[in-house]
C-alpha cells in the first residue's frame, strides 16, 4: 500500500492540464456493449477505467489501450456477466446492465453494495428497465435480467435525477423499440457527452442536458469514434487547492461552461477565476478566503462531488461557511479527517459548521472515498508541516496523475511505500 507525504506551505504556480473526464468516460466504455466498437480518446488513466476495460474484457471484448485512446471491438461470444469481484471495486460496474440486457436480451450482474458515502442504491434503474420489458430478479446478490425479444420504448419519470439511472435507461433505449421518454432526468454534463458519443453511432436523441430526454430506438449503431470532455471535478479540486494553498494556476482543457456552480461559489469566497482563450483559465488567491455557504444539488447546482474540497478550502477561510449534503446520507467521512489537522468543524445531520482557522498543522490521515481523499491532499498542501495520507488507491480511483500534476506545480509531496497494513 502507498501514502502520500505532503509538506505544506507551498504556493502553487505554473500551468496545469485538465484530464478527460471520469465519469464520462466509464458509461461511453460500456456504450461500446451496444455499438460493437468503439474508438475513444482524452480517456484518463485511472484505476476505474482499468476496471472497466477489466470487466470489458472479461466479457469477451477486445479491449486496447495506448496512451489516452481505448479502442474495444466485440470479438466471439459475448459473457453477459458483471462478477462481483470487479463491482464490488466500482460502483459504476451497474452501468453495464442497461446496455446488455438491450443487446443481449439478458445479463447477469452483481448487485453493487453500499459504500463509505452512502447505501446508494439501485433501485430506480432497475424499476426503469422493468418499465422496459426487462424481467428482474435479485438472487443471491446478483441483479438477473432477461428480455424477450427486444426491450420497449415507454415514458419512465425518475423519482429522482439520478445520473447512473439516467444513462442506463439512455443507453438501453437507443437499441429499445420505439420511443423513450425519460422525464425527471438527470442534467449532468457527462450525460450529454454520453448522448453526443451516442449519436455518432447512429442513435437518436434529444433533450439531453434537459430533464426530458427522448430516444428513438433503432435497430443498429455503428462505431463510437469519440474525444471525452475534460473532467470538472478534476479541474474544481485545482480551483480548491490553489484557494487553500494559494499562488496562481493557469488551467488548460478547462471545462469551463459545466462549472457554473463552483466557480461562483469560489468566486463568492474570494478567488479570483479569469477566463482565458482556448479553453484556459487563469486562478488566482489574492487574499484570505471568505466563508462561505454552500448546498450540494443535482446539476447545475453545486456538484456533491466537490463538496469535500470546497470544505477543505473553507478550514482556512475568514468566518463561517455552512455545507449542507444533499445528495448522499454519509458524505462526512472527510471531516473527522480535516479535524485531525486542526480544522473546527461541527456536523448536525447533514449539515456541517466549519469556523476557518489561521492555520492548519500537518498530521496522520486516512482516506475514506475517492473525494474526500482529494479534500486530504489539498488541504495538506496548506498546513503546516507534514501530512501523511493513508489509503490514497482511493484518490487513485478517480484522479490521473494527481502528485505528479501538483508537483509540477511546485507542491512538496511525494508517494510512498505504506508502512502500515494500508
Ligand atoms: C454519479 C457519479 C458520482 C456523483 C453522483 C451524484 C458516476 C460514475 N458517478 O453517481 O460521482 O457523486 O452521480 O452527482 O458518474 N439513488 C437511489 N436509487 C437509485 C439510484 C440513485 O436512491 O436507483 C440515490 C442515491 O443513493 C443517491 C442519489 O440518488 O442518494 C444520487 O445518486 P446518482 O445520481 O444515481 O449517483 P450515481 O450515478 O451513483
Amino acid at each position: 500500500m502507498e501514502k502520500f507525504v505532503i509538506k505544506g506551505g507551498k504556493e502553487l504556480k505554473g500551468k496545469v492540464r485538465i484530464s478527460g473526464s471520469k465519469n464520462a468516460s466509464l458509461p461511453i466504455l460500456f456504450a461500446s456493449i451496444l455499438t460493437g466498437k468503439l474508438r475513444l480518446s482524452n480517456v484518463p488513466d485511472l484505476r476505474d477505467i482499468t476496471t472497466t476495460c477489466q470487466l470489458l474484457k472479461q466479457m469477451g471484448f477486445d479491449v486496447r489501450k495506448s496512451g489516452n485512446t481505448v479502442e474495444v471491438e466485440s470479438g466471439g461470444d459475448i459473457k453477459t456477466e458483471a462478477p462481483y469481484e470487479l463491482v464490488k471495486t466500482m460502483r459504476a460496474s451497474i452501468l453495464c446492465l442497461g446496455p446488455l440486457i438491450a443487446k443481449y436480451g439478458r445479463a447477469r450482474v452483481s448487485m453493487p453494495g453500499g459504500c463509505a458515502i452512502g447505501l446508494r442504491p439501485v433501485n430506480l434503474h432497475l424499476k426503469a428497465l422493468s418499465k422496459m420489458g426487462a424481467d428482474i430478479k435479485i438472487d443471491h446478490g446478483y441483479i438477473t435480467a432477461e428480455v424477450n425479444g427486444k426491450l420497449k420504448g415507454c415514458e419512465i419519470t425518475f423519482d429522482f435525477p439520478t445520473v447512473g439511472g439516467t444513462e442506463n435507461v439512455l443507453m438501453a433505449a437507443t437499441l429499445a423499440k420505439g420511443k423513450t421518454i425519460i422525464r425527471n432526468a438527470a442534467k449532468e454534463p457527462e450525460i450529454v457527452d454520453l448522448a453526443r458519443a451516442l449519436r455518432k453511432a447512429g442513435a437518436e436523441i434529444e433533450g439531453e442536458g434537459t430533464d426530458v430526454i427522448e430516444i428513438r430506438g433503432t435497430s443498429d449503431l455503428k462505431e463510437i469514434d469519440y474525444r471525452v470532455m475534460p473532467d470538472r471535478i478534476e479541474a474544481g479540486t485545482f480551483i480548491a487547492a490553489v484557494g487553500l494553498a494559494g499562488g496562481e494556476v493557469e488551467m488548460e482543457e478547462f471545462p469551463f461552461e459545466t462549472l457554473g456552480a463552483v466557480i461562483e461559489k469560489f468566486e463568492e469566497a474570494g478567488l479570483r477565476i479569469e477566463k482565458l482563450d482556448g479553453n484556459r483559465v487563469l486562478v488566482k488567491k489574492v487574499d484570505r478566503l471568505k466563508g462561505t455557504d454552500i448546498i450540494t444539488q443535482p446539476y447545475p447546482g453545486f456538484p456533491t462531488d466537490m463538496q469535500a474540497q470546497f470544505m477543505a478550502a473553507m478550514c482556512l477561510a475568514d468566518g463561517i461557511s455552512v455545507i449542507k449534503e444533499t445528495i448522499f446520507e454519509n458524505r462526512f467521512m472527510h471531516v473527522l479527517e480535516l479535524q485531525r489537522l486542526g480544522a473546527n468543524i461541527s456536523i448536525e445531520g447533514n449539515t456541517v459548521v466549519v469556523k476557518g482557522t489561521e492555520k492548519l498543522i500537518g498530521a496522520k490521515v486516512t482516506a475514506t472515498d475517492l473525494r474526500a481523499s482529494a479534500s486530504l491532499v489539498i488541504a495538506g498542501l496548506a498546513a503546516e508541516n507534514t501530512t501523511e495520507v493513508y489509503r490514497i488507491y482511493h484518490l487513485d480511483r478517480g484522479y490521473e496523475k494527481m502528485e505528479k500534476k501538483l508537483q509540477l506545480l511546485g507542491a512538496d509531496i511525494r508517494r510512498e511505500k505504506s508502512e502500515l497494513p494500508y
